[in-house]
């Protein structure tokens, strides 16, 4: 699915948010707080966006995983339009190729709603991130005012579904979308799904009305114990020792 919209995902997504996507993700960037020579994972990187973003700040090492090939070639001509430096990563985000405790910070830019398994991916993060490393989430919300909360559904459910399949001439991602917003758990909800998960230090920021939310956590200092990261080590060996030489 993800793969049949990547050809008109970023012309649709600015279009459709009036470039708002922009600055939430420079919000996103902000909450992050990257520091120089950290290294840092866009999981869900989809065309590379925040990723690019990232790699602008002070001179963060950063990495873009997901698992949709045309998403990343993209996302891979961007950078290198853009002169970023970052390494593009195939992978599934539910199974990171990477060893326990390696990077500084993990964003994820509207990928959490499409895990098929939310708390698994909050604990391979958990797993991979440095004990008080930072998670940021950035992800769609539905909007609780009285006047604009109606008008935002109506316009969400019903036509942007119609715009999207029209535009990307695939029909059923920008359905699905809203399908997935209304399912994703609310924001205290999802704040103990976090805090069950490996993290701590919870803080959630609505932005635009509550279109989206911001929310950013720290892993916990205590170790999280997640089963099977040994049968990872060898692709994240290779990974590692890559960004290492590359940096
Ligand atoms: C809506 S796009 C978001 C892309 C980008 N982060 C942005 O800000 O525009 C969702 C992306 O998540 C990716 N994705 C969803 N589930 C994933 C998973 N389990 N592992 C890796 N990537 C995943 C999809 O391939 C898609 O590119």
């Amino acid at each position: 699915m993800f793969g049949a919209i990547a050809p008109t995902y970023d012309f649709l997504n600015h279009a459709l948010s009036l470039n708002v996507d922009r600055y939430w993700r420079r919000m996103a960037v902000r909450a992050m707080e990257p520091k120089p020579r950290g290294l840092y994972l866009d999981l869900c990187t989809g065309t590379g966006d925040l990723a690019c973003a990232l790699a602008r700040r002070s001179g963060a090492r950063v990495m873009g995983l997901d698992f949709t090939g045309p998403m990343l070639d993209i996302a891979l001509k961007k950078a290198r339009r853009r002169r970023r430096e970052i390494w593009w990563v195939q992978a599934d985000a539910l199974r990171l190729p990477l060893r326990d405790d390696c990077v500084d910070g993990i964003t994820v830019a509207f990928g959490v709603r499409n895990f098929e398994d939310l708390e698994r991916g909050l604990t391979e993060a958990a797993r991979v991130l440095k004990p008080g490393g930072r998670l940021v989430v950035l992800e769609f919300s539905e909007p609780q005012g009285q006047l604009f909360g109606p008008i935002y559904r109506l316009y969400f459910r019903r036509l942007l579904p119609r715009i999207g399949a029209l535009f990307s001439r695939v029909r059923g991602p920008y359905g699905y979308l809203a399908a997935t917003v209304q399912g994703f758990p609310e924001a205290a909800q999802f704040a103990m799904t976090m805090r069950r998960n490996g993290f701590a230090e919870v803080r959630q920021r609505p932005l635009t009305g509550g279109i989206a939310t911001l929310h950013v956590a720290e892993r916990d200092q205590r170790k999280a114990s997640i089963a099977g990261s040994g049968e990872r080590e060898k692709s994240a060996a290779a990974i590692q020792s890559g960004i290492s030489e590359g940096a």
